[in-house]
């Protein structure tokens, strides 16, 4: 399929790099607001041609599907117009910010026969996928404290009060930590557990007005969820769910890689297999 995109950071790079080692995908052309930032992308990654304007693109007929990765708060104008262009969208997380947003263009993409996708990675890991097949191995769930705390190198610029060039620090671009790391610990929860009966987030707030840490508070029948997101702090320590019979503990929320199951009763460790 021929591809063009849309932004030019590094997650892009990411993007087209693993599109081009799948071999089924062509870049045709890219995007920017800078016409020179936009022709070196473009020359960086031999793609075909550049475009500085989103509408000359989406009347580009040869592309057929566009990898949107802006900042939060552009992405629903720029998926609805790639949609309505009978485009296909992959678009980055979080894919939008509003449930109206997202019903929306859901319903645009199925009346133009077109598939639009979340690009959420973690969940699609293979060692995410046994830790569900395993799960019952841990007997009943009694608790889980599921983690991303990552100290943004962009909290320095926006501390030096470079906000605007900070995106995930600004509430016009739809920035803070649940809408930036938050996503993944929130989908690693809701693909173990399912959709809790109540959520309760409890923001801690930087003076721009977005939630630079929180803790979210996910309700289950037997259980209570802790997710803890932050850009504002570090922690390596894993992730757990924690069992009846045994804990399991997985290396990252973002980069589900390493999984290894402890029993409650023996306390013995075992590492599963990565792969
Ligand atoms: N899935 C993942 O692992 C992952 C990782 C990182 C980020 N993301 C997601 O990818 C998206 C982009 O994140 P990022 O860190 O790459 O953001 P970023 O570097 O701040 O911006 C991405 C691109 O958007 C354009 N842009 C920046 N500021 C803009 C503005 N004020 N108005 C219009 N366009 C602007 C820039 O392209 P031009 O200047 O060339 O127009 C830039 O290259 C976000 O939704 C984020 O959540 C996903």
């Amino acid at each position: 399929m021929h591809f063009a995109t849309i932004g030019t950071s590094k997650i892009t790079d990411s993007f087209i790099e693993a599109a081009n080692k799948s071999r089924k995908m062509v870049l045709s052309a890219v995007y920017s607001r800078n016409k020179e930032k936009a022709a070196a992308f473009a020359s960086k990654h031999r793609a075909e041609r550049w475009y500085t304007s989103l509408e000359d693109l989406a009347q580009a007929d040869d592309v057929e599907v566009v990898y949107v990765a802006s900042p939060n708060a552009l992405h629903f104008e720029q998926v609805k117009l790639m949609l309505n262009s009978n485009k296909h969208v992959i678009c980055e997380k979080p894919i939008f910010t509003t449930l109206k947003e997202y019903d929306q263009a859901f319903a645009i993409a199925e009346n133009h026969g077109v598939f639009l996708f979340e690009a959420i990675r973690n969940i699609q890991t293979p060692v995410f996928k046994r830790l569900k097949q395993e799960l019952h191995r841990a007997g009943k769930i009694r608790s889980s404290i599921l983690k991303l705390i990552q100290y943004s190198s962009r909290y320095d610029a926006f501390l030096s009060g470079d906000i605007p060039n900070v995106f995930f620090f600004s509430p016009e671009f739809a920035g803070g930590a649940l809408e930036d790391l938050g996503v993944y610990v929130l989908y690693t929860a809701v693909g173990l557990f399912g959709k809790p009966k109540a959520a309760h987030y409890y923001p801690v707030m930087l003076p721009s007005g977005v939630d630079g840490s929180g803790t979210l508070i996910l309700e289950y029948d037997d259980f209570v969820c802790t997710l803890l997101c932050s850009k504002i702090a570090h922690s390596s320590s894993p992730s757990e769910i924690h069992g009846e019979k045994g804990t399991f503990s997985i290396n990252s929320t973002s980069d589900i890689a390493k999984l290894q199951f402890t029993n409650a009763h023996s306390k013995k460790n075992r590492d599963h297999p990565n792969r």
